[in-house]
């Protein structure tokens, strides 16, 4: 199939593959109120809660959540040498975080929000149904003998580029379950790795994370044993990420920074299939209301988000239907064809995306590295250009005029840092290597 995008300033960028900012003409203040969505801000309530309910049990399963009383946080971290390498100096570019998800416990990257989760909440599900977990009962049971004989007869199985499938494996191996991770092509070697010795079965499949996705479906289907986690529908994933901006809101705030509609937020968040940065754009929309404007950022050959909203088709478009090619170093974010759920739901809700070039992600990781010592993988730099784009891009100047945000002194920008504390050394050395030569 072969798609025609729509006339745009950003479309002659995206065909050809070059670094641009895509701003959404269909972007609404109030859209998280949309009762049509499949998604209510009470379900991030919902969320919140469970992760609540579950965090005894989690500080158990994972002895390194014992300080945090068994929640899944990151830090917020201020640039300070970092901004200067990044040439974000001026005044006009405000405050610029950074969102630390790269260093969360339990799975080296955002995929801990997700994945955990879903695992953790399907676990309680099944606990309860099968007369294992009483109302009153103590939630730490599902780490007993006597739950683990039943998760060890269920399989959780699901499709991945890597990041996903680390979370999922370690979350369900943790619980005593059969894990199944269906690896596209671009997932590293490391990841397998480090799933195979967790007593994960990994399917290595020679296609892309669609097919990937596919595969585990149909796997998945009709067997009552396998509960398949669905990174192109599930909601609970989505769920999983949301609450997220209830920590970066207790974050800003404890640090006295203002969100308001004279001190607006900006995040930057990486995008594969959507669910991750969705999920937070969801959650960010329902605590920060229309003071918060939020970008997906994407490779330049895997901007799937991008070409599919900017398409305005009702079916989905995938990057392979306009002439890219899909190829990434970026392992996380190599997805061709966005997810159909996150699309209805960002619709009106995500302010743009603006897509990067692998050579820039290396750069980033290693002044993220040399500067400020944090530590990243190629997906999880990809933030670091939306500043620039909000304040230099017309694009982004245009939006700023559009909805009126005349002092950008006063915004706070945070770029979502999604994963590398997981990354092995030799790996990392060589990313580092690979941008030095640059
Ligand atoms: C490091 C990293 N960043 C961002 C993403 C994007 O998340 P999603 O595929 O949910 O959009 C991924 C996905 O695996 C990832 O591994």
């Amino acid at each position: 199939m072969t798609i025609h995008l729509p006339a745009n300033p950003a479309r002659a960028d995206v065909l050809a593959a070059r670094p641009t900012l895509w701003c959404n003409p269909e972007y609404r203040t109030g859209a998280v109120s949309d009762t049509s969505l499949p998604v209510r801000p009470s379900h991030v309530d919902e969320a919140q809660a469970n992760w609540s309910r579950l965090a005894p049990l989690l500080e158990t399963c994972f002895p390194e959540l014992e300080a945090s009383r068994g929640a899944i946080r990151s830090e917020l971290i201020e640039l300070t040498t970092l901004r200067d390498a990044l040439g974000y100096r001026g005044e006009q570019f405000g405050k610029v975080f950074v969102k630390a998800d790269s260093d969360l416990p339990v799975a080296g990257s955002i995929k801990a929000r997700g994945g955990v989760y879903e695992v953790f909440v399907f676990a309680e599900q099944l606990a309860t149904q099968e007369g294992l977990l009483g109302k009153h009962d103590d939630i730490r049971k599902l780490a007993g003998q006597e739950a683990r004989a039943l998760f060890s007869t269920y399989t959780i199985a699901v499709g991945s580029t890597g990041n996903l499938g680390l979370s999922v494996g370690i979350a369900a191996r943790a619980l005593g379950f059969n894990a199944t991770v269906h690896m596209s092509a671009d997932a590293k070697a490391w990841k397998v790795e480090r799933l195979t010795k967790l007593g994960v079965e990994v399917v290595q499949h020679e296609a892309d994370y669609t097919v990937a996705v596919e595969n585990a479906r149909v796997v998945a289907d009709g067997d009552h044993s396998i509960y398949f986690v669905d990174d192109e529908q599930s909601r609970q994933l989505f769920l999983g990420y949301s609450v997220a901006a209830y920590e970066l809101s207790d974050q800003l705030r404890a640090r006295g920074v203002p969100v308001d509609a004279d001190y607006p937020l900006f995040l930057y968040l990486p995008c594969g299939i959507g669910g991750a940065p969705g999920g937070v754009t969801y959650g960010a929309k329902k605590v920060f209301g229309d003071n918060v404007h939020c970008f997906f950022v994407e490779p330049v050959q895997s901007p799937c988000a991008l070409v599919h909203m900017m398409s305005g088709s009702e079916d989905l478009v995938s990057v392979y239907d306009v002439g890219l090619t899909n190829r990434t170093e970026a392992d996380g974010m190599a997805v061709a064809r966005m997810s159909a759920f996150v699309a209805t739901v960002m619709r009106n809700m995500l302010a743009g995306v603006f897509t990067v070039a692998d050579n820039d992600l290396f750069k980033w990781l290693g002044l993220a590295h040399s500067t400020q010592d944090i530590r990243l993988e190629p997906s999880a730099t990809a933030g670091f250009a939306g500043p620039d784009f909000l304040v230099n891009h017309p694009a982004g100047k245009r939006f700023c005029q559009q909805w009126n945000i005349t002092n950008l002194e006063n915004a706070t920008h945070v770029v979502w840092t999604t994963g590398g504390s997981f990354v092995p050394q030799e790996q990392y050395e060589s990313f580092l290597e690979q941008a030095a030569r640059l």
